[in-house]
C-alpha cells in the first residue's frame, strides 16, 4: 500500500515496477526479454535546494535520512552513519550521475511505493528510476532515456554490489500501456508488442522474500561468465551465450563443471524460447506463448535453481487451473512472485482458487492480483521530460 504523499512539493516523480513475461536471467547475457511495466509504482514528490544535501522521507518505512551529495563515495548519512538499506539507491544514483558528469543538485524529497519490495518485481529499480528523471528535472541536462537505464544499473552494479542487467531499469522507464516491451539487451533495440485483448496478467505473491538473492544473483553471474569463458575456446565466434546455438551447446557442453553447465543451458534455451514467444505474441499465438512460460519455470527450477517450494505450488496450481495459458516464477527468483497469462473471463475464479489452493498446501497466503501493462517513468507537470 503506498502511503499519501505531502502535497506541498513542486514535483512529482512516478516510475512502474514491472513483470518479466519471459526472458529470465538472460539480460546479463545479451539476450532478448519480454518485460511489462506494470501499473504498481514509486511516487516521489521532490523540491531542489540550494544546499549540497538529500533530505529524504521515506514514507513507507517511516524514516528520514540527510545525504551530503559531496561524499557520496562514503556510503553514510550527514551524522557519518552507514546509509539505511533503502537510502542506498537514491544516493548510488545521485553517485552515478555524478560520475558521468552530470549535476545533481540539492533536494528534498520523500517517496512511497506499492510495489512490493524483494519479490520480483523490480521495487529497487522503479525507485532509482524515479531518482534519475528528478535529478535530470532539476539539473540543467537531459540524456537519453536508454542512458538513464543504463546509469541506474551502473548505481545498481557498482554502488549496491547486485550485478543486474539492464532490463528493470529499461522496462519502468519505457514500459507502454497494454503493451509487452521486446528489448535485445545486445543491440538495445526494442519494440512494443500488443497484448491479446481477451488476455489478463495475474501477478502471485508467494510472500516469500527473498534471502541472500544479491550472492546467489552473483553467483548465476560469474557461472555464465565461466561458461562463456570455456565455450569460448572451441566456439571462436561467440561473445555472449546468447551466441551459443543450442547444437553447438550440446556439441561442447561436456566441457563445462555440471553446476556451470546447467546454468549455462538454461541461458542458451531460454534465449530460444524468447527468440520464438516474440513471434508467437506478434501472431496473437498466445497458447503457444504460454506453454513457453511452463517450459520456463522448470528451466529455472531444475537447471537454474532460482525457485522455491512456494513458487513451484504456485505454478502447479495455476497449471490447473482452466483458462490459465501459462504461469512461471519472475524475476530473479529465490521467492516472489509467479506471473500468470490468463484468459480474461476466468479471471476472477483462477485468483480465487490459486489464493484458496496455495494456502491449503503450503499454509502461507498468497496475493493474487491482476495487473495491467503501464506506460514507463514521468515527471508531472515538467515540461522538459
Ligand atoms: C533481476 C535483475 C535483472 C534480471 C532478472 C532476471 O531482476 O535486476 O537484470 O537479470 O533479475 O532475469
Amino acid at each position: 500500500m503506498s502511503q499519501k504523499l505531502s502535497s506541498s512539493y513542486e514535483y512529482i516523480a512516478l516510475a512502474p515496477g514491472r513483470v518479466n513475461l519471459l526472458g529470465e536471467h538472460v539480460d546479463y547475457n545479451e539476450g532478448i526479454v519480454l518485460p511489462v511495466a506494470i501499473d504498481r509504482k514509486v511516487k516521489l514528490s521532490f523540491q531542489p535546494l540550494d544546499e549540497p544535501v538529500i533530505h529524504l522521507r521515506a514514507l513507507d518505512f517511516d524514516q528520514t535520512v540527510s545525504i551530503s551529495i559531496e561524499h557520496l563515495d562514503a556510503q553514510c548519512d550527514t551524522g557519518g552513519h552507514p546509509l539505511p538499506a533503502f537510502a542506498r539507491y537514491p544516493a548510488g544514483v545521485a553517485w552515478a550521475l555524478q560520475q558521468a558528469g552530470l549535476e545533481v543538485r540539492g533536494m528534498q524529497a520523500e517517496y512511497t511505493s506499492n510495489v512490493p519490495i524483494a519479490a520480483g518485481l523490480s521495487s529497487s529499480a522503479a525507485v532509482e528510476v524515479a531518482f534519475a528523471i528528478s535529478w535530470q528535472a532539476l539539473g540543467d541536462w537531459t540524456i537519453p532515456r536508454m542512458q538513464l537505464a543504463k546509469l541506474c544499473q551502473f548505481a545498481e552494479n557498482e554502488y549496491i554490489g547486485v550485478q543486474s542487467g539492464l532490463m528493470d531499469q529499461f522496462a519502468s522507464l519505457f514500459g507502454v500501456k497494454n503493451h509487452v516491451l521486446c528489448f535485445d539487451t545486445r543491440s538495445l533495440a526494442w519494440e512494443p508488442i500488443a497484448l491479446p485483448a481477451d488476455t489478463v496478467i495475474i501477478i502471485a505473491d508467494s510472500q516469500v522474500r527473498r534471502t541472500l538473492a544479491g550472492s546467489a544473483y552473483n553467483e548465476r553471474r560469474s557461472a555464465c561468465q565461466q561458461a562463456l569463458d570455456i565455450l569460448k575456446s572451441h566456439l571462436l565466434k561467440i561473445n555472449a551465450l546468447r551466441d551459443v546455438l543450442p547444437d553447438d551447446f550440446s556439441q561442447y557442453a561436456h566441457y563445462l563443471p555440471p553446476v556451470v553447465r546447467k546454468r549455462a543451458q538454461h541461458v542458451v534455451e531460454e534465449c530460444t524460447r524468447v527468440e520464438l514467444a516474440a513471434n508467437y505474441l506478434k501472431q496473437g499465438n498466445i497458447l503457444a506463448f504460454g506453454q513457453l512460460m511452463f517450459d520456463c519455470h522448470k528451466s529455472l527450477r531444475d537447471l537454474y535453481e532460482v525457485s522455491c517450494p512456494e513458487l513451484d505450488a504456485l505454478v502447479e496450481i495455476a497449471s490447473q487451473q482452466p483458462g490459465c495459458l501459462g504461469a512461471r516464477l519472475t524475476g530473479a527468483g529465490f521467492g516472489g512472485c509467479t506471473v500468470n497469462l490468463v484468459k480474461e473471463e476466468y479471471a476472477n475464479d483462477f485468483t480465487t482458487r490459486l489464493s484458496a489452493e496455495y494456502t491449503a498446501k503450503t499454509g502461507k497466503d498468497a496475493q493474487v492480483y491482476l495487473c495491467y501493462a503501464a506506460a514507463g517513468a514521468s515527471v508531472e507537470g515538467f515540461e522538459r521530460l
